[in-house]
């Protein structure tokens, strides 16, 4: 006779294994995704998507979904990814009570546990946020910034200049001190001096491990029962740095907080009203921040406004090095126009037509933000792309496949700027909508116009004063992992001065 003890732990995994049996064919045939198309082990398990992101592959894996089961593939017993043009339009340009709202599994909170305006789901906090920040990016804010950031735009063609008799450079550790120099002044009132001492600020590397990290946390976080357990075994030091990553930033904001609110920067934006000293969300003013959220929104910023240009301007550098002929057509519209740095300038360099073709074509082929940005539907559930989609499900339209998508852009995976110029009939039925690489509606991106006036910007000076050719070690450089963002190797190039431009 078999021991109770033995019958229960029998009795135990049979009902284990039935409850997972009626679990897979409940998601299989009986959710109401059901009838979303998609890989049956990816329908029934959250592992397989949390594998492709660990892996780095997740948009690799995505196209291949995308080249199987069409316009929108359920990824997740509870997600379906979309890549299409109107799926943007439905997921994120909706506001008021059919606004989707950003799904918090996905956007985590700093350490302080105070919400920056980009994880805030609440839209009231969110908005509070974004209109105190609206001045730091509007046009009369970019004027005013524009001679900060012409300073750091010319150090850098400075600093390449002292390091092209090496014969090579890494042009996106170059971009990368850049950017983050930029936009670390215009919050904290100082750069972060990785142009004067020709590397990154410990800081800045930290952001890049800690991105990785948040890979495997989000991981984590899609499996509440064994959350505890997985951050138990996240060991204790990484999780530290994380924190002392974000006090670091939040030093900085305290020390930027004694300069006042003079300096035309995103912290007098923030500061325009004052402050509170109050802990938390301040909810009694809504026109103010509390100090904790000024440390929040200063780490967010430095990140969402630093990494994203860099890797910008790396992309595109890349595919112009690629593709000479577009190099050529692209230098002689920068030489011709301008016969003098002093003429190369946020306004002068918005009017260069082929310019702004190839930035759009290079955040098209190569987008800083890589995957898809992961919303719910209001209550009640709603249509995205012709789809009803219920109540609880995540959704998202996934930036790559979207832009590489055969449906969407002929000739995908060629890099042809003449795609934006209207005048290339090859083009005429691409959906132009369907690129949106800084998102769309109340959450879009704030920086934009900052974002490409500093391309544009830098950009238009590297190539002034230099000859580029890429070197043979990047010469696949665009094969890359994906964490959230590229796992971006250097960029090596070869550049050579143009003694008579300096
Ligand atoms: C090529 C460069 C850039 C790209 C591709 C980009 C892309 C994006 C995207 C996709 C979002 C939406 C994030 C979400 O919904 O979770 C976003 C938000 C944001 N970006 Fe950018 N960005 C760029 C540059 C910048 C710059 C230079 C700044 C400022 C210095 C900036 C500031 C912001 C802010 C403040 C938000 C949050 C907006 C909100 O939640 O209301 N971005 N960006």
């Amino acid at each position: 006779m078999p021991s109770l003890s033995k019958l229960v732990a029998v009795g135990l995994l049979v009902a284990v294994f039935l409850h997972r049996l009626y679990r897979i064919i409940y998601l299989l045939y009986l959710s109401p995704l059901r009838s979303f198309p998609g890989p049956k082990l990816w329908a029934c398990s959250r592992l397989p998507l949390q594998f492709s992101m660990l892996r780095g592959r997740v948009h690799k894996d995505f196209m291949n979904l995308h080249k199987q089961y069409g316009p929108v593939a359920r990824v997740s017993p509870n997600q379906l990814a979309f890549f299409t043009a109107q799926s943007f339009q439905d997921i994120y340009n909706r506001t008021g009570s059919r606004n989707f709202k950003k799904d918090r599994t996905y956007y985590e909170s700093p350490p302080n546990g105070v919400d920056h305006l980009v994880c805030a789901v609440d839209d009231a906090v969110h908005l509070r946020h974004r209109k105190l920040l609206a001045w730091g990016f509007s046009g009369e804010g970019l004027r005013t910034q524009e001679s900060l950031v012409m300073r750091h735009v010319d150090a850098f063609i400075q600093g390449l200049d002292k390091e092209t008799p090496r014969g090579k450079v890494d042009i996106c550790a170059w971009f990368t001190y850049t950017t983050f120099d930029i936009t670390g002044d215009l919050m904290f009132g100082e750069p972060f001096g990785c142009l004067q001492e020709s590397r990154l600020h410990p800081w800045i590397q930290l952001t890049f491990n800690a991105i990785k990290a948040l890979v495997f946390i989000g991981a984590a976080k899609q499996f509440p029962a064994f959350y505890a357990v997985l951050m138990r075994i996240i060991p204790k030091s990484i999780l530290q740095k994380g924190i002392d990553h974000f006090n670091l930033s939040a030093e900085k904001v305290d020390k930027r907080l004694g300069m006042g609110t003079a300096r035309p920067d995103f912290m007098s934006a923030m500061l325009k009203n004052g402050l509170s000293e109050k802990d938390g969300h301040y909810q009694e003013n809504e026109k103010i921040m509390s100090r904790a959220e000024l440390h929040s929104n200063a780490y967010i910023l430095i990140i969402a406004g630093s990494e994203t240009s860099a890797t910008a301007l790396s992309g595109i550098t890349y595919y112009l090095c690629k593709h000479p002929i577009v190099l050529q057509r692209l230098l002689t519209e920068i030489r011709t126009c301008f016969s003098a740095d002093a003429d190369i300038n946020f306004n002068s360099t918005a009017q260069l037509s082929y310019l702004n073709a190839v930035i759009e074509e290079g955040l098209r082929v190569y987008p800083p933000l890589v995957t898809g940005l992961c919303r719910l539907p209001p209550p009640g559930g709603d249509i995205v792309d012709g789809h009803f989609v219920p109540e609880g499900t995540t959704v998202a339209t996934h930036c790559y496949v979207t832009f590489h998508s055969p449906s969407n852009f002929n000739l995908p995976e060629e890099f042809i700027p003449e795609r934006w110029l209207g005048t290339d009939k090859r083009f005429a039925n691409d959906k132009r909508e369907a690129l949106q690489p800084f998102s769309l509606g109340p959450r879009g991106c704030l920086g934009k116009n900052l974002a490409y006036a500093e391309i544009r910007l830098m950009l238009s000076k590297l190539l002034y004063h230099f000859d580029i050719e890429l070197r043979p070690e990047s010469a696949t450089w665009t094969d890359q992992d994906v964490y959230y963002l590229w796992a971006k190797p250097p960029l090596m190039v070869n550049l050579t001065k143009r003694v008579d431009a300096f």
